[in-house]
């Protein structure tokens, strides 16, 4: 498959499923997971901090470390590439869902899930927390007003909302990622390394049912040699090439 076949599938495609990381981020100036010197865990060990345990052991220290996170999501602005995914689902509509692993809600911030199409936070989100006592999710003050920990409003302590390692992904938005890319037509895996289960596995599972996969991501990654087509892309250019919005954020000149 080329270039020219991909975007000719995308375009025909009634039904796509978007599988979205960090990658997809790292233009909005927001550091990813695993990128060698910038990622997160090439600094830390994520079960020093995004872990039940770590948190056990010293909650003051795991909420510091999600509440910069917080306060840096909150300066940064969407980019490109998330603005293509809402355009994407502007014209497929229905037909359109978006899974992310992201937890900056810049997809949400951008509008997706909002023009007739779904958006799932996969792995929770940073501007949320939840009652330790009754799970109810609440928004957080501003980072100005956060006292750590959080306490609910019925007073409880609240943790980050976040699925930490060796957590269960929620259910429902689980199932409902696996039903839409083992029925998609065209599966876009965009700026993520693969290595996290199970959303990587949606990838093999859209594969394994017959959809076109098209992976957007500068490096090779474990997933490039399971799928149809890898583009060695940013996601802000794969996408403007793969929907032939070339001009958008100023990308022609590139092409
Ligand atoms: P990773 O840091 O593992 O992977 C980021 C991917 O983005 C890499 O494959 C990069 O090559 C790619 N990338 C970098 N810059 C890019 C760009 N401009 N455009 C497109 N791609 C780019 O991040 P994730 O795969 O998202 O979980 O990590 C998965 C999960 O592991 C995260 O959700 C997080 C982490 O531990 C939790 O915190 C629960």
């Amino acid at each position: 498959m080329n270039l020219t076949q991909a975007r000719a599938a995308l375009e025909a495609a009634p039904r796509v499923a978007v599988l979205t990381g960090a990658g997809i981020s790292a233009e909005s100036g927001i550091p990813t997971f695993r990128d060698a010197q910038t990622g997160h865990w090439e600094r830390f060990r994520p079960q020093d901090l995004a872990s039940p345990e770590a948190y056990q052991r010293d909650p003051q220290m795991v909420w510091a470390w999600y509440a910069g996170r917080y306060r840096d999501v909150l300066a940064a602005q969407t980019n490109p590439g998330h603005r293509l995914l809402v355009e994407l689902e502007r014209q497929k509509g229905a037909g359109f869902f978006l899974a992310t692993q992201n937890v900056d809600g810049l997809h949400a911030r951008a509008g997706s899930g909002t023009h007739g199409g779904r958006l799932i936070e996969l792995h929770g989100n940073l501007m949320t927390a939840r009652d330790e006592q009754t799970g109810q999710i609440v928004p957080l003050p501003a980072p100005d007003a956060l006292q750590l920990p959080p306490l609910s409003p019925s007073g409880n302590r609240m943790r980050p909302n976040i699925v930490w390692f060796g957590e269960y992904l929620p259910e429902a938005a689980l199932s409902a990622a696996q039903q839409a890319f083992q029925t998609a037509d065209v599966a876009l895996i965009i700026g993520t390394s693969g290595q996290v289960y199970p959303a990587a596995g949606l990838a093999l599972e859209a594969m394994k049912a017959g959809a076109t996969v098209i992976e957007l991501n500068p490096n090779t990654t474990e997933l490039t040699p399971l799928i149809s087509f890898s583009l060695r892309e940013t996601a802000g250019r794969g996408l403007a090439l793969l929907l032939g919005r070339e001009e958008e954020g100023g990308y022609a000149q590139h092409v």
